[in-house]
């Protein structure tokens, strides 16, 4: 049996508007015409109570009490529903008006439930943006199922104790989002309906078997698995430098983009927000407490090849929690900075000895060494093919000495500061001062250092 889902969401619409029409019987026979018509089989009259409570009593427990329940799983041609057959000899109007109830909830978006009623996966809830996500989205009040794996964090130092812990507030459901048969069974276990994903996996280390396994195929089966259990909504924690792409990983991200904008396409009830966030505050911190002990700031070329809008873990959860439900960011693709002007690494630096109160004392590296390193790396990985994930390291770290994480204007070509737009209220110059008191902790950076 074929049922299309926005099929089912007009006959929800047309019974939402029946609701001041008493008569209810007549109304609901009509609908269940519309059923028999959508599903082209012959059904019987309690088929519509079926058809209503694909979600809705999984979630609410609705129906159980007084009707007698089945449940069952139908496979439509690219969904696949739990579906509960509720069967009753008498009709009772009060029954066909939450029937009715049920069609109603059924056609409105999650947007318009509070969001208390709104169940939001996150895969990748244990990285550095995260864990803020999850934070934030729990402390708006949404139900949060996080996905981590059975260690996590940076080298897989936090056990299950330790990521409960960091993640309190949302049901932890442990699994391998890199397994989608794993990922899909883990959820299935907690037999709740999803209404929207927030996905911020990346791999750790940047490598470029890791970077399509995890940005790339793991992003999708969460895209799979949120689908499946009725996910009308995806917010993508991308990254600014798609827009230039010479990096694997930034492939990666970029062919997973693709996939959501053509599933928006393929299915008008799906919405999608990529958020493309400038520069984190971890990958600008690195050299504080070096800078603190005394030695120069370290920049390529005179400090000004790039600029960046650099923005916290916190004002960057905020943006991707209010694009769980703001309509205005769906279907969009949304880079995002942070508050203030853009700041190159020269200002950086001079920020930094601001703080410190000390004069600037910078060391200026030129560009062209690294591309020596790359260009020999390059070269040692055609011969030894275990180097390439060394080169494609060399390639990330010249990308970010050179390129701006700003919006890429298409009728220049430059970056543009002006075009970034910004966000939150977290500055560089706060954070650099914290770091100079308590240290780097909860700033450090992947496995390979570079991001
Ligand atoms: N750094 C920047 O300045 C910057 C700027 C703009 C955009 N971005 C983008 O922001 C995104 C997220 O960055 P982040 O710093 O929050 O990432 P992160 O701290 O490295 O976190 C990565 C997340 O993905 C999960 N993950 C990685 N490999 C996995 C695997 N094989 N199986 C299961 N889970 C896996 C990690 O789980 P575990 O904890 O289990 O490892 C973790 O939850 C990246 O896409 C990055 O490109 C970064």
């Amino acid at each position: 049996m074929t049922v299309k889902i926005s099929a089912l969401r007009k006959l929800g619409v047309r019974a939402a508007t029946s609701v001041e029409d008493s008569k209810y019987k007549l109304k609901i026979q009509r609908i269940v015409k519309e059923v028999v018509k959508i599903c082209e089989e012959e059904v019987e009259s309690y088929f519509i109570l079926l058809v209503a409570s694909v979600w809705i009593p999984l979630k609410k427990q609705w129906l159980k009490d007084p009707f007698e329940v089945d449940s069952f799983v139908l496979v439509s041609d690219q969904w696949e529903f739990k579906w509960i057959s509720v069967k009753s000899a008498e009709w009772k109007q009060n029954q066909y008006l939450e029937m009715v109830y049920l069609l109603t909830k059924f056609a409105q978006s999650f947007r318009s439930e509070s969001p208390k009623d709104v169940n939001v996966l996150v895969t990748g809830a244990t990285g550095y943006i995260g864990k803020f996500v999850v934070r934030e989205l729990c402390r708006r009040g949404f139900n949060v199922i996080a996905v981590a794996r059975d260690r996590s964090g940076i080298r897989g130092r936090d056990d299950k104790v330790r990521t409960d812990q960091q993640l309190a507030g949302s049901t932890v459901c442990f699994s391998d989002v890199t397994d989608p048969d794993a990922l899909a069974g883990a959820l299935d276990a907690l037999g709740r309906p999803i209404d929207a994903v927030v996905c911020c996996l990346a791999s750790r280390g940047g490598g470029i078997s890791d970077s399509w396994k995890v940005d790339y195929g793991a992003s999708r089966n969460s895209l799979l698995a949120g689908r499946r259990l009725g996910a009308s909504h995806f917010v993508l924690l991308s990254a600014i430098c798609v827009q230039k792409p010479l990096l694997e990983f930034q492939r990666a991200k970029l062919k997973f983009e693709a996939e959501l904008v053509e599933e928006a396409a393929r299915d008008p009830a799906f919405t999608y927000s990529i958020v493309r966030p400038t520069a984190f505050f971890k990958s600008l911190g690195g050299q504080v407490e070096i800078v603190k002990d005394g030695k120069p700031y370290v920049m390529f070329g005179d400090g000004r090849l790039c600029a960046c809008k650099p923005i916290s873990e916190a004002d960057l959860a905020a943006f991707i929690a209010d694009c769980v439900m703001d309509e205005d960011k769906a279907c969009k693709i949304l880079p995002i900075g942070g508050p203030g002007k853009a700041l190159t690494p020269l200002e950086q630096g001079e920020l930094l000895f601001k703080l410190l109160g000390r004069e600037p004392k910078f060391l200026k590296v030129p560009i062209q060494v690294m591309d020596y390193v790359i260009g020999v790396l390059d070269f040692l990985a055609k011969i030894f093919p275990s180097l390439e994930d060394a080169a494609e390291f060399g390639k990330i770290g010249r990308y970010y000495a050179a390129e701006s994480m700003l919006v890429l204007d298409p009728e220049t070509g430059e970056y543009s500061a002006e075009k970034t737009p910004s966000y939150g209220k977290d500055t560089l110059e706060d954070f650099f001062a914290r770091v100079i008191r308590e240290g780097m902790a909860g700033q450090e950076l992947g496995e390979q250092t570079i991001f």
